[in-house]
């Protein structure tokens, strides 16, 4: 009897141990920790400037009335098709809090960073390494790898009928810019980490699409991921797996090798200027007769955020400066959004604009 007991207590014991409690950010939000001042103000960064503080409101807008109906949704505020991304621990059970724990709404610190119980405590501690409290449950989000696996879980992959039926917004993923409009309450070392998020970005990103193609084939999908393994192809790290003949499921494993490598991969000036010239040089795929114009459209958009995103990094290490290209880049983006129809040959035109006003500036 008093084994079985013994053994009962263990198993408990156990299990308490290997499902990590929510603590909710109350316990986060105290001025000595990151409510403070410079350096402790992540929840104050969060709460003003996160969208992701309002993204439980935003379930409540006119907007959100209109897709909930759409669908046939009785309250978007409790359904799990809204919550899962809008206030993720609003689906969690009680027993995986601690006690008096309140689940917060929206999108909050322990939906990135993990649930907090085993390692709150000491997470603080000076002689505690990063890998120590990574061991401990607290998520990898400074390789930019483990980050982008994370912002992609809400930011790509959404039941294709909230978009189609009930127009919630058409989801993208691009680390790197979505990181900087955040705006991230951290702030990373070194340089030249631009083009590699966005290239882990772009991997993750091509990742998860082909993944859900794999599961389920949908048609509109399909020149996304087209446009997304073309844009790859075009980078030092491009394999033969990446072939437009593969099937999903290769691609996927392809893409999350890219991802890995480009999360550790190291960029320079020169490296940034070269992806930069490979891309801006390459209208004559936007004049090729056989792509389908819906696929067009799809390299345009991949495209411009790729250049866009190797500009800015150029520009903010201070290695070029170009009105002509700022001028030209905006006619891109111009032509890629604004229009009802995609024109693949003014799109084109464009491209090559940039590639003059690249020239003109000389070797950045
Ligand atoms: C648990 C789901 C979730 C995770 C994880 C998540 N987001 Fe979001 N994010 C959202 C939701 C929901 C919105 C919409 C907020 C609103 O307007 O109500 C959003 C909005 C945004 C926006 C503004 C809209 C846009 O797309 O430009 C940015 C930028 C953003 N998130 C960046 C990030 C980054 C960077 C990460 C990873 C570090 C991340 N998010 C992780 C759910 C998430
Ligand atoms: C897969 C995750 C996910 C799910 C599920 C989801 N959303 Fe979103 N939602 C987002 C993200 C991310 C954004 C920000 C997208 C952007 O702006 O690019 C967003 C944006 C929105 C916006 C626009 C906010 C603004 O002000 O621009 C509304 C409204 C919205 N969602 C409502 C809903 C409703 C209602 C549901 C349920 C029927 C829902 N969402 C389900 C992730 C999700
Ligand atoms: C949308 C995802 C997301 C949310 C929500 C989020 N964080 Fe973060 N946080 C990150 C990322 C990404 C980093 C950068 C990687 C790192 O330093 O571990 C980070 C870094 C940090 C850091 C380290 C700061 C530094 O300068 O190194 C602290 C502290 C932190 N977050 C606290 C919080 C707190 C407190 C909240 C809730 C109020 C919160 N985070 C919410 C994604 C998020």
């Amino acid at each position: 009897m008093l084994v079985c007991t013994l053994i009962a207590a263990r198993g408990e014991e156990q299990t308490a141990f290997t499902v990590p409690k929510f603590t909710a950010s109350q316990t986060c939000q105290s001025a000595s920790c990151h409510g403070g001042g410079v350096g402790k103000d992540q929840s104050v960064t969060w709460e003003k400037k996160d969208v992701h503080s309002r993204s439980f409101a935003t379930l409540s807008t006119n907007r959100s009335v209109r897709i909930a109906e759409a669908l046939k949704i009785d309250d978007q505020t409790k359904s799990a098709r809204c919550t899962v991304c809008h206030s993720p621990l609003s689906a969690v059970t009680p027993d995986k809090f601690v006690k008096g724990a309140v689940p917060d709404k929206a999108v909050s610190c322990e939906s990135c960073h993990g649930a907090a119980e085993p390692w709150l405590r000491f997470h603080t501690r000076t002689d505690v390494t990063h890998e120590q409290r990574v061991s401990a449950g607290l998520r990898e989000l400074e390789e930019l790898y483990g980050r982008a696996n994370t912002c992609v879980a809400c930011h790509l992959n959404i039941d294709a009928a909230l978009v189609s039926v009930g127009h919630h917004p058409e989801m993208f993923f691009e680390l790197d810019g979505q990181m900087n409009a955040e705006p991230p309450h951290y702030k990373d070392k070194g340089t030249w980490i631009g083009p590699r998020a966005w290239l882990t970005g772009q991997a993750v990103a091509l990742r998860e699409i082909s993944w859900k193609l794999s599961k389920n084939r949908d048609d509109d999908l399909v020149p996304r991921w087209k446009a997304l393994t073309w844009l790859l192809r075009k980078t030092e790290f491009s394999t033969p797996a990446l072939a437009d003949t593969a099937e999903f499921s290769a691609i996927q494993f392809a893409a999350d090798r890219v991802a890995r490598n480009a999360s550790k991969s190291t960029w320079s000036k020169e490296k940034t200027a070269k992806q930069l010239r490979d891309y801006v040089t390459l209208s004559a795929a936007f004049r090729e007769i056989d792509i389908a114009p819906v696929e067009q459209q799809r390299r345009g958009e991949v495209i411009l955020l790729a250049i866009d995103r190797l500009w800015v990094a150029l520009k903010k290490e201070g290695a070029a400066k170009s009105d002509n290209f700022d001028a030209s880049l905006k006619v891109l983006g111009e032509l890629s959004r604004g229009q009802a129809q995609f024109d693949s040959i003014k799109f084109a035109a464009a491209l090559e604009q940039l590639e003059v006003a690249l020239e003109l500036m000389g070797k950045p």
